[in-house]
């Protein structure tokens, strides 16, 4: 292994490995250089014949105030549409398995409890504030809903994540936004294209607890397979 290879294997192991869902921010933005390197670097993502079909809306200033405000306001008049239909029927049990561990490790670190409907209530209001973050990024994936096509702006999404992270921006991916797609869409002027999930952004509050929560990942044998 080459100096250069082996350089490069330790900083991608801190940065996916120090990369994690941030759900406490600082109000400070992030200075606007700092902005254009990482949405520029996460634009190197790859896709299916380099098609790129992700767009991309960068919200900040009274416009992120303004649709923080918008959303809360759907998500009190229970006006929900999502782009990309949900149903807890997509996961399995081993998924769900998962996912409870996840949501303890969450609700625990913030206090509330399994039957607490205030307390959830409003820390979706708070996550839907962008849990303070000055900025969020809404990622749309085409019209045509493209499962290929969709998953390309997956691919744009972590890029950008670990974009982010490579230049200190703490970062919180929020499928919940994407149950708001008409209200974003309103709000921005957005017209066409699917809403597949946002991404507040920002610098991470240092001082809150819910920023401490870690969750554990699968063992390799459980989801990998080697052939041959
Ligand atoms: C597509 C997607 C949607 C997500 N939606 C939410 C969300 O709505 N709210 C939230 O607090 N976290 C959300 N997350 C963050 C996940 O809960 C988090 O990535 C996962 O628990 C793993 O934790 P880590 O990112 O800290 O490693 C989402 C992550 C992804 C990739």
């Amino acid at each position: 292994m080459t100096a250069v290879t082996s350089d490069l294997a330790g900083t991608a192991e801190r940065l996916i490995r120090g990369r994690r869902a941030t759900r406490a921010f600082l109000p400070d933005p992030v200075p606007e250089a700092t902005l254009r390197v990482v949405f520029d670097l996460a634009g190197a993502a790859p896709s299916n014949s380099n098609a790129q079909p992700w767009q991309v809306e960068v919200v900040s200033g009274t416009a992120r105030d303004e649709l923080a405000e918008a959303l809360v306001a759907a998500h009190r008049a229970g006006r929900r549409t999502v782009d990309f239909p949900y149903s807890e029927d997509i996961y399995s049990p081993a998924h769900q398995r998962r996912r409870e561990a996840a949501g303890s490790a969450l609700y625990g670190a913030l206090g509330i409890g399994r039957d607490a409907h205030d307390l959830r209530d409003a820390h979706d209001v708070t996550s839907l504030g962008f849990y303070g973050a000055p900025h969020v990024a809404l990622l749309f994936a085409p019209e045509s809903g493209d499962p290929r096509l969709t998953a390309d702006v997956g691919m744009y999404a972590q890029t950008l994540l670990l974009a982010m992270t490579a230049h200190g921006v703490a970062s919180c991916p929020q499928g919940l936004l994407s149950f708001y797609a008409d209200t974003v869409r309103d709000t921005l002027g957005v017209t066409g294209g699917k809403l597949l999930l946002g991404i507040s952004f920002g610098q991470a509050d240092p001082a809150a607890a819910v920023n401490t929560v870690t969750v554990g990942r699968e063992p390799l044998a459980e989801t990998t397979r080697f052939h041959g």
